[in-house]
């Protein structure tokens, strides 16, 4: 067998089909939590994958119809539409949680693309836009979640940050700057609360097929072509990553199986920053 093809096998190995990405009996069997960015990619795989685990969603997004789509797939789910930049959407969710029981999941996924262009050339209104949901929008959670959780028994926070959270960016660097700030903003809660009982990881994706990664390509106008073939060849595993494969981090970090793991900052890229 040539090395190319031995390659070829393992690659087929190393992806992690649908059928056997969900889920672990009943692991969050009777456990309440809030899943933002539900309605789409990751944050939809996310909540069906916890939701088939057992757990009691509160469901938010700004795209109501995606979230109905979602909790269709997450039996007893709430759903509540509204803007994570906005802190009365973010405490009528948190609310919402309430009439569910006590409060020990969060995931933060709702996140935007935002200007792909150089720092330079980025309007004002443009980064103001994307700190308000990528980075307001995680510590909103945050500060309405991590209180009930304290009061209750503790819980397990994953933020959706980036491998562009890690390294710099030269496509999408505002991006970059505010997935830095995700990072830090959880390991400052890992460092500030385990005390009480939290623990807090962040899932630092590469580029994974949600609509998100299209949007980044698209972005390229006439070199959108170019864009995906540029990325696919820069990652060691010469493809993107699938939302099961980013579900299973969340779900082991937010699990019991990870109870000593506080603060990190995960890759789920491939290699691509190895
Ligand atoms: N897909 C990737 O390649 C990739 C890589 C690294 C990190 N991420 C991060 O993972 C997270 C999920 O991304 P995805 O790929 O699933 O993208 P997606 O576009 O498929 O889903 C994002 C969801 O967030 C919601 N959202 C956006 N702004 C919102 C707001 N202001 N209020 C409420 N909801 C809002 C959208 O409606 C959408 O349902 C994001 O934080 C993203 O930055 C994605």
């Amino acid at each position: 067998m040539s090395s190319c093809n031995g390659a070829a096998s393992t690659r087929k190995r190393q992806r992690l089909s649908e059928d056997e990405a969900v889920t672990d009996g009943a692991q969050f069997a009777g456990r309440v939590g809030l899943v933002t960015g539900a309605a789409s990619g990751l944050g939809r795989s996310v909540a069906t994958g916890l939701a088939a685990s057992g757990a009691r969603l509160v469901l938010m997004d700004r795209d109501a119809d995606g979230l109905k789509d979602t909790a269709m797939h997450c039996p007893g789910a709430m759903v509540v539409a509204g803007d994570v930049s906005r802190g009365a959407d973010m405490e009528r969710a948190a609310d919402a949680l309430d009439a569910l029981g006590p409060v020990s999941l969060l995931v933060t996924a709702a996140g935007i693309l935002g200007p792909t262009v150089p720092l330079a050339d980025v309007t004002e209104e443009a980064w103001d836009r994307l700190f308000a949901v990528n980075v307001k929008g995680t510590w909103l959670a945050l500060k309405h979640v991590l209180p009930r959780m304290i009061a209750g028994s503790g819980g397990a926070v994953v933020t959706l940050a980036s491998g562009a959270g890690l390294a710099g960016n030269a496509t999408f660097p505002a991006y970059s700057a505010s997935k830095g700030a995700v990072v830090l903003m959880t390991r400052s809660v890992a460092a500030s609360h385990t005390a009480q009982g939290i623990r807090a990881n962040c899932v630092c994706p590469g580029p994974i097929e949600t609509p998100m990664l299209r949007e980044t390509f698209a972005s390229a106008g006439d070199c959108a072509a170019d864009r995906e073939v540029f990325f696919r060849a820069r990652n060691p595993m010469g493809r993107f990553g699938t939302p099961e494969e980013v579900r299973a981090a969340v779900l082991f970090l937010l699990g019991d199986a990870a109870s000593y793991i506080n603060g990190v900052a995960l890759p789920v890229d491939g290699g691509r920053l190895a």
